[in-house]
């Protein structure tokens, strides 16, 4: 055999054998995959390429805006517009959803993506990524422009999601419902190589990532389980914790698909951060989707994320996701809080 398994061949199979993948969302991803190739290209020409840097803008989030972000975002854009699959983008860097234009023909699929995930870490050459979510357009949108509102679907309706992460490979990690798969880019040959077949995160870890400096804003139930960690084998859990926090997303829960852990960004006492950090619709899902395919959970503290009913495009949630036994664990802490 001189061609190894890639990401067309994947999807194709999924498609045949498996009717996972409609042909449409089989070409929408890989027109995804297209443009990830790109960001990553561009996120590797660092300031060779000038793209590092911050602009004067901020996004609807009040977050000051990367180069890298507008960057990313208009390559998804513009990579996905004319394919004939999509109705409408919705995106962590735009106010409002972005339609497909009038001359190109409408799809029956809508499109969502954090387009450069772990901005902190951009000029540190640090690990960074794009999280994308695809859903269908509800059946009544068919004949008229489409809504935000269209967008607002639980993410067990999530018929795809995936992550690229930049980082010492490029990668993309990807689900469409059956199971998790890996793809490393072979960057000479341009090609999406099916590296990681099958991804499982053991359901067992003692490794937690969390952002410790905001411990003073975490309701009890985090501060409580926190707390026991760092008590190690003589605690009440038994064991001696580990932790990580890169500050991206992407590369954090890369980690956990490569070898378990627990993820948390917490609602807490902040104003903004009240309802959680992490965007239900760009972030949260998507992840919650890959974790639970690969064998993990994903709460917001007590409820099931994929079942979070969203109420609007850039909603904020609290995150607790990766190995299931240590989830569900944090989930009785909250309870027991409750
Ligand atoms: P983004 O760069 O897309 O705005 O997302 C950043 C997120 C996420 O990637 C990361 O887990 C978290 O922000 C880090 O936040 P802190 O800087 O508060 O630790
Ligand atoms: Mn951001
Ligand atoms: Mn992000
Ligand atoms: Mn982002």
């Amino acid at each position: 055999m001189y061609l190894k398994k890639n990401l067309t061949h994947y999807l194709v199979e999924q498609q045949r054998q498996h009717g996972v993948v409609t042909a449409d969302v089989r070409l929408l991803l890989e027109t995804v995959a297209r443009a990830c190739k790109a960001i990553s290209h561009a996120v590797s020409k660092g300031a060779l390429g000038g793209v590092l840097g911050s602009l004067e803008s901020e996004n609807v989030q009040g977050e000051v805006q990367k180069k890298l972000d507008v960057i990313s975002n208009e390559i998804l854009l513009e990579a996905n517009e004319w394919g004939g699959n999509l109705a409408a983008m919705a995106s962590e860097e735009m106010d409002t959803l972005h339609r497909i234009p009038a001359h190109f023909p409408k799809g029956k699929n809508l499109l969502l993506f954090d387009p450069l995930d772990g901005s902190s870490n951009i000029d540190v050459n640090v690990s960074i990524g794009t999280i994308f979510s695809v859903l269908q357009l509800p059946e009544e949108a068919n004949t008229r422009d489409v809504q935000e509102a269209d967008f607002l679907q639980p993410g067990v309706k999530q018929v795809a999601a995936g992550y690229a992460v930049y980082g010492p490979q490029t990668m993309l990690i990807l689900t469409v419902g059956a199971g998790v798969v890996g793809f490393t880019l072979d960057k000479e040959t341009g090609s999406w190589v099916l590296t990681h077949p099958a991804i499982r995160i053991p359901e067992e870890t003692a490794e937690f990532a969390i952002n410790m400096s905001n411990q003073r804003y975490w309701e009890p139930a985090i501060r409580h389980y926190i707390e026991d960690c760092l008590k190690g084998k003589e605690g009440p859990l038994g064991k001696n914790y580990n932790m990580r926090w890169i500050a991206s997303m992407v590369a954090d829960v890369h980690r956990i698909m490569c070898r378990g852990g627990i993820f948390m960004y917490p609602r807490d006492q902040r104003e903004s951060v009240r309802h959680g950090k992490l965007r239900l619709m760009y972030e949260a899902n998507p992840m919650s989707f890959l974790v639970e395919q690969a064998g993990g959970a994903a709460i917001d503290g007590e409820q099931r994320i994929l079942e979070i009913e969203p109420n609007a495009l850039h909603q904020r949630v609290g995150v607790i996701l990766g190995s299931k036994n240590e989830v569900q664990r944090v989930q009785q802490y909250h309870l027991k809080h409750s």
